[in-house]
């Protein structure tokens, strides 16, 4: 017998067939049964780590997790993202895959300070910098001309990269351990699945990526995201700045710092690709409605002051406009969870943070009006 390679199972001719295809169909269930116990194992094992004590060691380990290539979902005043050590080409493709989406979708890189800005672009124009030292750390990105270091994996094949200094303590420790290790910015999008509602706390990224992420991966906890949506975007590659997303650097704001009267348009004059800027985009499962009045059963986001109508779901109830942007996206998750099958929403004015607002509030309806 030595040396014959070993014989497959039940490939003999024997009278012993029956009761070794019987054997070995036990055999399969047994394998079945552990190869399932296994699966458990490892995707139990798979379950990335959430740090809810983000003391300056845990950081530090994140940091170094990022530079070892690996995901770390974070807190920013804003929503919270989905990171990635922005010159690894590998570590930016889970990005893509952990959210489902697209991958010639250009990703906004977080730095530490302006004084990381001219790694990331050049040509910086002279409004792009005032834009820069009033507003950041802040909820702001600058679409700008790029350097060699944004490759095309970042930019989505673009000549120019979306740059944001965050401001919320977490995120900014991690980018400068990251950046003292080496690193020169974090790549992160919001830690959404693609088109769905950023997340505000890490219970929602746990609930939304938990399944996509490897046991090396991470999520920081930080608490809940003061603003509540996404940052303003602005393209700086032109002689005059673009909102291209609004948010809570409103246009009142960005004209004042620079003197200047933007130009007014809901439509994007720009060939900029943007995810965010998709007519359908941040939706919850529920149908987002704008118009008419809540039946018996539906949820209901309007400011405190609206009385909630007999039978109907309160989602939220926001007192001014600064609570309407934190609170929104936590009570689309709300809605989905309790499963409701439509949220009506009495919109604020689009003005100031109002703008921001109505433009998410639009996208989430949109899917419904089309
Ligand atoms: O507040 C925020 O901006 C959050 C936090 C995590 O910083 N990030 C965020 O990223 O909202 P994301 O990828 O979910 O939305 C950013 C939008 C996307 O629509 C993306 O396509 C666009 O910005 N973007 C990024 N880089 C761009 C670029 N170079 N040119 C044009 N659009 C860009
Ligand atoms: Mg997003």
């Amino acid at each position: 017998m030595k040396g014959r390679r070993p014989r497959p199972l039940d490939d003999g001719d024997s009278g012993e067939v029956r009761v070794s295809v019987e054997l070995s169909r036990a055999k399969l269930i047994n394998k079945i049964g552990a190869i399932s116990s296994l699966r458990l194992i490892v995707r139990q094992l798979a379950i990335m780590t959430v740090i809810s004590d983000c003391t300056a060691s845990a950081l530090k380990d994140a940091a170094a997790s990022l530079m070892a290539g690996n995901l770390v979902a974070f807190p920013t005043e804003t929503v919270y993202g989905l990171g990635a050590d922005a010159c690894n080409e590998k570590a930016v493709a889970r990005i893509y895959e952990v959210k489902g989406r697209p991958s010639d979708h250009p990703l906004i890189v977080h730095i530490s300070s302006i004084e990381q800005l001219d790694k990331w672009a050049k040509d910086i124009p002279e409004y792009a910098i005032k834009l820069a030292r009033s507003f950041w750390p802040g909820p702001m990105t600058l679409i700008l001309p790029r350097t060699d270091l944004a490759k095309d994996f970042i930019t989505g094949g673009q000549d120019n990269v979306g740059i944001r200094v965050p401001a919320h303590t977490i995120a900014l420790s991690l980018l400068k351990d990251f950046e003292f290790q080496g690193g020169y910015g974090i790549a992160a999008p919001s830690a959404n699945r693609f088109g769905k509602v950023s997340p505000t706390n890490s219970k929602d990224v746990e609930d939304e990526l938990g399944e996509y992420f490897s046991k090396d991966d991470k999520i920081l906890d930080g608490g809940f995201s003061k603003v509540g949506i996404e940052s303003t975007i602005i393209n700086c590659t032109e002689l005059r700045p673009v909102i291209l997303r609004p948010g809570q650097i409103t246009d009142e704001m960005v004209e004042t710092i620079l003197s200047i009267n933007l130009e007014r348009s809901d439509s994007t004059i720009s060939n900029i690709k943007s995810s965010g800027l998709l007519d359908a985009h941040y939706s919850p499962n529920a149908k987002v409605v704008l118009e008419g009045s809540p039946k018996p059963g539906d949820g209901l986001i309007a400011f405190a002051h609206i009385p909630t109508p007999v039978g109907v779901i309160r989602l939220a109830s926001p007192k001014n406009e600064k609570e309407y942007a934190q609170m929104l996206y936590s009570a689309f998750r709300q809605a989905d969870h309790k499963g409701i099958k439509v949220i009506r929403v009495i919109p604020p004015v689009a003005q100031g943070l109002g703008k921001a607002i109505v433009n998410r509030l639009t996208k989430a309806s949109y899917k419904q009006i089309s």
